[in-house]
């Protein structure tokens, strides 16, 4: 069989390597505690369940969803647009369903890229930014995401020619998977940017309503010139425990929605209508049970980072998102510390450099497992003492 080079391109999705050595594990009689992949342990709530019941039972919902969306769902992501962030879009042109948004994503490279054009992409990132490019034809350029910098790019570091060349430009806060968050002053110097290049500024903002200690995330839409240049992605999956409907949205600069859209209908036939009602019950829950939702996440990140703290490590308290981003100690790289995690330990994280070689020196875990087995993880860390990196 002769597949396509993008297949041979296409690196090993990074968490197969990781069940593979729990299987290994597991298959010894091992109890390994994973604090790898970033997925809700808790369960979607009760109303939205309700909606999905409900939803299943209309004959309408039976058949061919439009790409779009339903025009009740682009209306409650407006709203809520508005309600959230004060952002007034138009639920016409402005707003279109995802399945998710990593499917959004994946796309969106192609309304943008033909071959030989470059994606400015962050380093380490979400690797669907840089996937979704090569499926285009098109070449990334990383930007480095530097802890001296707060984990945001350095745009005057981009070359012009690659500045010029450039078709689009990634960012996502807050970010995953360094934790690091931005402000609207850097959300004006991307689309300053963007206007002075003619890029494609897409944000990923899936972790906006993931925040913690007060911290109320902005999103690029609320900056001026935004809506000029501007596409964010947004996802139900973390805030409402979700992740299994594959539902978000894509909102911002009507043409480049209208662009999604036109790909998207060529490939998909958008999301299951019952899927989206349960999105715009989703919508509509209560601040306090997001409140109480992200409660239970800072105590993990609390208890998490003491851990940390405990053994040594320079782990910090990200103000939002689902992670712990922390260095790991001097003479081991992200893999050989992670290897010795789960020898020692029995404990899985993710090394940074899955996620980009700037991400090179770091450790990533997640904070979507369920207290008991957090704790348990946990106490395998008390009173370890790591051994000296290997000569
Ligand atoms: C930064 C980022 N963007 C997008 C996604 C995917 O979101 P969804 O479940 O809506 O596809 C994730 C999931 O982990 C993520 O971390």
């Amino acid at each position: 069989m002769r597949f396509a080079d993008r297949i041979d391109k296409l690196p090993p999705y990074l968490f197969v390597g990781i069940s593979r050595k729990i299987a290994e594990k597991s298959a010894q009689g091992i109890d390994v505690i994973s604090f790898g992949i970033g997925d809700p342990d808790r369960e979607t709530p009760g109303h939205v369940l309700d909606a999905l019941d409900a939803g299943a039972r209309k004959a309408p919902n039976h058949r061919y969803p439009e790409s779009e969306g339903l025009p009740e769902f682009r209306k409650a992501v407006t709203d809520w647009y508005y309600r959230r962030f004060g952002v007034t879009l138009d639920p016409e042109t402005e707003a279109l369903s995802l399945i998710g948004a990593k499917e959004g994503i994946g796309h969106a490279a192609l309304c943008f890229i033909d071959p030989g054009d470059i994606a400015l992409v962050p380093d380490p990132a979400y690797p669907v930014y840089e996937i979704g490019t090569m499926f285009a034809g098109g070449d990334v350029y990383r930007m480095p995401l530097r802890e001296e910098n707060g984990f945001l790019p350095d745009f005057a570091s981009i070359p012009s020619d690659v500045a010029n060349k450039a078709k689009i430009l990634w960012i996502n806060y807050p970010n995953n998977p360094t934790g690091a968050i931005a402000d609207r002053a850097f959300f004006a110097r991307a689309i300053e940017f963007a206007k002075s290049h003619d890029i494609a500024l897409l944000h990923d903002a899936c972790y906006t309503e993931v925040t913690f200690d007060g911290y109320v995330a902005p999103s690029l839409l609320e900056v001026d010139g935004a809506m000029d240049v501007g596409m964010e992605f947004h996802s139900l999956s973390k805030t409402y425990n979700m992740t299994g409907w594959r539902i978000g949205m894509a909102v911002g600069n009507a043409e480049m929605i209208n662009a999604l859209m036109r790909v998207k209908s060529n490939l998909d036939s958008g999301a299951p209508q019952a899927v989206q009602e349960m999105a715009i019950e989703a919508l509509a829950t209560s601040d306090e049970w997001i409140a109480r939702n992200n409660a239970g996440y800072q105590h993990r990140r609390d208890r998490v980072v003491e851990s940390l703290r405990g053994i040594g490590l320079e782990a910090v308290a990200p103000k939002a998102g689902l992670y712990i981003w922390t260095p790991v100690p001097p003479g081991y790289d992200a893999a050989t510390f992670t290897e010795l995690l789960l020898e020692e330990r029995d404990i899985v994280v993710t090394p940074g450099s899955g996620y980009g070689e700037s991400g090179e020196g770091y450790i990533r875990l997640s904070l979507t497992i369920d207290d008991e087995r957090m704790e348990e993880g946990l106490a395998r860390l008390e009173g370890w003492k790591i051994p000296p990196p290997p000569a």
